[in-house]
């Protein structure tokens, strides 16, 4: 590895940040972090591998919270940080290039210098990477408005599983010529092969934005009330939900005062042209069970709004790593969802607590059980009430996170035999060694 990427770039000591993953429940194995600087590099880097039968994970800011982006049987980290170019915006085709190593928040910064956005956005914005966000088609919280990073992919370069270089970076949004590659490497999980570089479409920004905090009597209440406001409104950017357990946690943990105290609370953005800031307030009052309102009027106020939400991931980590849950069911059933998990498994495992938050505009709600002893048989018996309810009510084992190795075991409840078929057809034929990420995915 060093005569491609040379010593520097071949890390042998210090592994642990590369070892351990973002919540602490996975620990690995690998002895070698390589760190090419180039898609010619990543492919020397594959076929090299290939050659001697090594496998490789690819990682970039590691913070997967399913276990994705770590070397559980000593495979060689590929770390994509050092492709962290970002290039300039096209303002007419309103695009912008950039390395699989870029931050994500360092190309919200680059567009908004642009006067542009680019929509993907959620907690970890400032370690999570592009090719991260690739691999794991991640959502967040603007996905009710924009959709999932797959919409905003309009080219790829990549490094495949054979060594090849495919790079389809042309930037057109009408290009019907075969198989969408950047779409196919999107939740990919490294399973495929390699990011080093995106095109991704940005969309404009707006120039009234609206952030405000309501508090509800419960969470049903709440729920009701979503539906009223994603139907009334497309300038809603997020609609993000969380109990008072929640909200006294990161009080707690972090300081971040909490405006006024209620069962319930959902953080409202919308952006504009216009102040529409009365419409959103006349639409509230038409809702059951609206306790109080704190609306922010300054961008430190909106940040303190934001932390109490964004904040939720790490005070729970605090606790210890929790059993982590991100499911989704249809919009319409999750209130009685949530009710229905919530009290199986506290009833059968009262030594727990489980935090409730997350995407209310999209079906998306992260179930954090803290509490538990992860190396316990505890684990699959909640696994299991879990799961078994998402199914009964039809919903997603993963909705934005992936699978990763935490999920593994549930595939088969989300996709069908002739799908795993079909997606294990894929992988023979782009990563012929089953060298890229062995451990992820598939059970
Ligand atoms: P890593 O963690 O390094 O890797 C993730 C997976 O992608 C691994 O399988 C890895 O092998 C693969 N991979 C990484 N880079 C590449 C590449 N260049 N080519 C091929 N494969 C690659 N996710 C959401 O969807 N929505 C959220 O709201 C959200 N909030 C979060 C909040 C917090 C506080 C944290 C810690 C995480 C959150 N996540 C969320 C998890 C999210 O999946 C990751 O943050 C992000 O998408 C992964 O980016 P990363 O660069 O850290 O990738
Ligand atoms: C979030 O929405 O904050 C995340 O997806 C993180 C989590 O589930 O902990
Ligand atoms: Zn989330």
């Amino acid at each position: 590895m060093t005569e491609i990427v040379g010593p520097d770039n071949v890390v042998t000591r210090d592994l642990e940040s590369y070892l351990v993953d973002w919540t602490g429940r996975f620990r690995g194995s690998g002895r070698i972090v390589v760190r090419p600087a180039s898609a010619d590099e990543v492919a020397r880097i594959v076929l090299a591998s290939r050659r001697h039968g090594v496998a490789i994970v690819p990682q970039g800011g590691n913070t997967s919270l399913v276990g994705g982006s770590i070397p559980m049987k000593g495979e060689v980290i590929l770390s994509t940080r050092r492709m962290s170019r970002i290039g300039t915006v096209d303002p007419a085709a309103r695009q912008i290039t950039v390395g699989a190593g870029a931050i994500l928040g360092d190309v919200h910064r680059a567009a908004a210098a642009a006067g542009l956005r680019y929509p993907v956005d959620f907690g970890a914005r400032d370690s999570a990477t592009i090719g991260g966000t690739i691999a794991t088609n991640a959502g967040g919280i603007s996905v009710l408005r924009y959709g999932m990073t797959r919409r905003h992919i309009v080219g790829v370069e990549a490094v495949l599983g054979t060594g090849d270089i495919v790079s389809h970076m042309n930037g057109l949004v009408k290009d019907n010529t075969g198989y969408d590659m950047a779409g196919l490497l999107c939740a990919s999980e490294g399973t495929l092969g390699i990011v080093t570089a995106a095109r991704l479409q940005l969309v404009p920004a707006p120039t009234h934005r609206t952030t405000c905090l309501v508090g509800f009597d419960s969470l049903a209440a709440l729920l009701a009330s979503v539906s009223v406001l994603s139907r009334w409104s497309e300038e809603i950017d997020a609609l993000e939900m969380f109990l008072d357990s929640g909200a006294q946690l990161v009080n707690r943990t972090f300081g971040r005062p909490v405006p006024f105290t209620a069962a319930a609370y959902l953080l409202i953005e919308m952006s504009s042209h216009c102040d529409r800031d009365e419409d959103l307030g006349d639409t509230l009052r038409t809702c059951e069970g609206v306790r109080e309102l704190a609306v922010a009027g300054s961008d430190l106020q909106r940040q303190n709004l934001w932390s109490l939400r964004d904040e939720h991931t790490p005070a729970i980590n605090s606790l210890g790593p929790p059993l982590k849950f991100d499911v989704s069911v249809p919009v319409s059933d999750l209130a009685r969802f949530i009710d229905d998990v919530r009290s199986r498994v506290e009833s059968a495992h009262p030594e727990t607590t489980m935090f409730v938050f997350g995407h209310a505009g999209d079906g998306n709600v992260h179930l954090n059980v803290a509490g538990v002893d992860l190396s316990s048989g505890i684990v699959a018996d909640i696994e299991d009430e879990v799961m078994n309810r998402v199914g009964h009510w039809g919903g997603s084992v993963s909705a934005e996170h992936g699978i990763g190795i935490a999920k593994k075991r549930f595939l088969t409840l989300s996709r069908s035999p002739a799908e795993i078929a079909a997606m294990k057809s894929v992988k023979a034929a782009l990563d012929p060694d089953g060298i890229m990420n062995p451990n992820v995915l598939f059970a």
